[in-house]
């Protein structure tokens, strides 16, 4: 296993899920991804997370998320602990959970970090582009339940990047101004973002966001 890095191709995998065997890429199709791994099953924080992933499914649609969740239990584990998420977090999950059960993809994915636990995955995430790139990683402890308002942040200012030439500033949310990337020329600037731009120094040029 070499460390995966921002840029890197998303390594490709054959998985047991709770929906059955998935080959992440076909899974994945031409939508950007999400791929993030929880402890083990029938733990608190993970239950609250896994039922918050689902309750996000319309913002994930909306923006062309695919979400695929990984532990290192077993289908059936899986399929029994998928009843108590949406008993408790009145949710129906709707994505599938890898059965990583060998850490074949934990391994590959780098998420269990032996000096924090030797045997289950720390809270890994993962955001895969649609030409596979990983263009996310982030890593949370198992006592830190993840904040799915920040994953849609970071999701709609990756998009932004894509495909409208934009950056965003420290602490934006949707809807604010963004700034303008420094390889665009103000000459450009000037015909990509029609609601204009300020100058607030050469370097920092900030526009509202793009449609
Ligand atoms: C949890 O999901 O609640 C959890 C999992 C492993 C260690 C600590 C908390």
């Amino acid at each position: 296993m070499s460390t995966l890095r921002l840029g890197d191709k998303a390594p490709n995998f054959d998985a047991q899920t709770s929906q059955g065997k998935i080959n992440f890429y076909e899974f994945l199709g031409d939508s950007w991804g999400i791929l993030f791994s929880h402890p083990a099953d029938y733990t608190p924080v993970c239950t609250t997370e896994l039922g918050a992933a689902a309750k996000y499914k319309d913002e994930f649609e909306k923006r062309n998320v695919k979400v695929m969740a990984l532990s290192v239990d077993g289908v059936e584990s899986h399929m029994d602990w998928i009843k108590d998420i949406n008993e408790t977090q009145n949710t129906n999950v709707n994505f599938p959970i890898i059965a990583d059960e060998d850490r074949k993809v934990a391994d590959l994915y780098d998420m269990i970090h032996p000096n924090a636990d030797d045997t289950l995955t720390v809270r890994s995430v993962y955001v895969i582009a649609p030409d596979k790139t990983i263009k996310l990683m982030i890593t949370y402890p198992a006592s830190t339940g993840r904040n799915f308002e920040e994953l849609l942040r970071v999701i709609d200012s990756l998009q932004l990047t894509a495909y409208k030439k934009v950056a965003t500033p420290a602490n934006w949310k949707s809807g604010e101004d963004v700034v303008i990337s420094p390889s665009v020329s103000n000459e450009e600037a000037e015909k990509l973002f029609p609601k204009g731009f300020k100058e607030v120094k050469s370097y920092l040029r900030m526009t509202p966001q793009p449609d």
